[in-house]
């Protein structure tokens, strides 16, 4: 590995279902890229495909089509050992720890698993490494011998953290590792996964259905919709000047504070539900809830051109952004 290559490389990762009911492409030709200590977001409604591509990184899923590379390594062509091995520095963060912690272990035992199934270090030396990654997460060592069903669910998703850290990985998959929280308990866990990243120099690709809930966290933010990525850039950007109908739209449905900002709004919501993911629509698959669509929406799917897939992204009126009103 040099250091140019980025940390996490994806080029038209693809992955597909099949079900009774036909093949579901859940993810279709996506390109990512997170580079070291960097935060990406990948934001989109349920069943976009976001936690289908979170998995297919981790190899948890398979890919039908395009690549993974890790460190500069395509993990496609890596088995046995050295799979292994840089599986270790790639780990993921459940939405509910309530169901991924083992409720038969204590939190000491669920830390120390990773470990163990690693075979990594001495007994003496492994109770010290989760003492030190229960200090990290903010729990401490008073929490070793607890059970999952006495902590709150903010400190069960510090358990689940500390599980991830505890093999000093690279790149953390967080798969809405929020979303099941109170809103007080959200704003401290994107502390401490912050403050993880200053520390550690940790990269994270964290996936949320809520662009409002990743402003404050992520670098990079990357829409999807319907297994596509229709638009990307910095975080700043997006909410300053979102492109895709998509992306305006989710900024839309975040609530404004400002009672003001909140009544003169004028913005084009999405109207209606996903589409059948099962008999997508043809061309661009947004065109079914989109203000501006056109004939040519329905013909042709259009390629992300300067980060932005959409036809009529020259075309749209200026989106007057109220999200820079919100707080922050
Ligand atoms: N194991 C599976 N078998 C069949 N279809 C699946 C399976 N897992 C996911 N899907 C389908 O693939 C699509 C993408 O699902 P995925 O779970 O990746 O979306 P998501 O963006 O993570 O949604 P959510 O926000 O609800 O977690 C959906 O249409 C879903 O129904
Ligand atoms: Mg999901």
């Amino acid at each position: 590995m040099t250091t140019e290559d980025p940390l996490l490389y994806v080029r038209g990762a693809a992955v597909s279902y099949r079900t009774r009911a036909g093949t579901v492409t859940a993810v279709d030709g996506v390109d990512l890229t997170v580079r070291r200590g960097e935060i990406v977001a990948l934001v989109g409604e349920s069943g976009c495909g976001k936690s289908s591509l979170g998995r297919a990184v981790l190899r948890l899923e398979p890919l039908v089509g395009g690549e993974v590379r890790f460190g500069g390594v395509d993990l496609g062509t890596l088995s046995g050992a050295p799979l292994r091995q840089v599986r270790r520095r790639l780990q993921m963060v459940f939405q509910d720890p309530q169901s991924s912690l083992d409720p038969r272990r204590t939190v000491g035992a669920i830390v120390e698993r990773p470990l163990r199934v690693h075979r990594v270090g001495t007994p003496a030396q492994r109770r010290e490494k989760v003492a030190m990654t229960l200090d990290l997460v903010g729990l401490g060592t008073r929490y070793l011998d607890r059970y999952p069903a006495a902590l709150s669910g903010g400190q069960r998703q510090r358990v689940g953290i500390a599980r991830a850290l505890v093999l000093d990985p690279d790149l953390l998959v967080c798969d809405e590792p929020v979303s099941a929280l109170d809103v007080s308990i959200q704003a401290q866990i994107l502390e401490l996964l912050l403050d993880l990243r200053e520390r550690l120099g940790l990269a994270l690709l964290f996936i949320a259905h809520d662009l409002a809930v990743v402003r404050h966290l992520a670098d990079q933010v990357a829409v999807m919709y319907l297994g596509r990525i229709v638009e990307r850039g910095s975080v700043d950007e997006m909410f300053a000047r979102p492109r895709h109908p998509y992306t305006q739209a989710l900024l839309s449905a975040a609530p404004v504070p400002d009672v003001a900002v909140e009544r003169a709004r004028t913005l084009p919501l999405a109207t209606g539900d996903l589409p059948d993911p099962l008999s997508p629509p043809s061309g661009c698959a947004f065109r079914t809830r989109c203000p501006h669509a056109r004939p040519v929406c329905a013909e042709v799917s259009p390629a992300l051109v300067n980060d932005v897939a959409c036809h009529r992204q020259d075309e749209l009126p200026p989106f007057v952004s109220h999200a820079s009103h919100t707080g922050g």
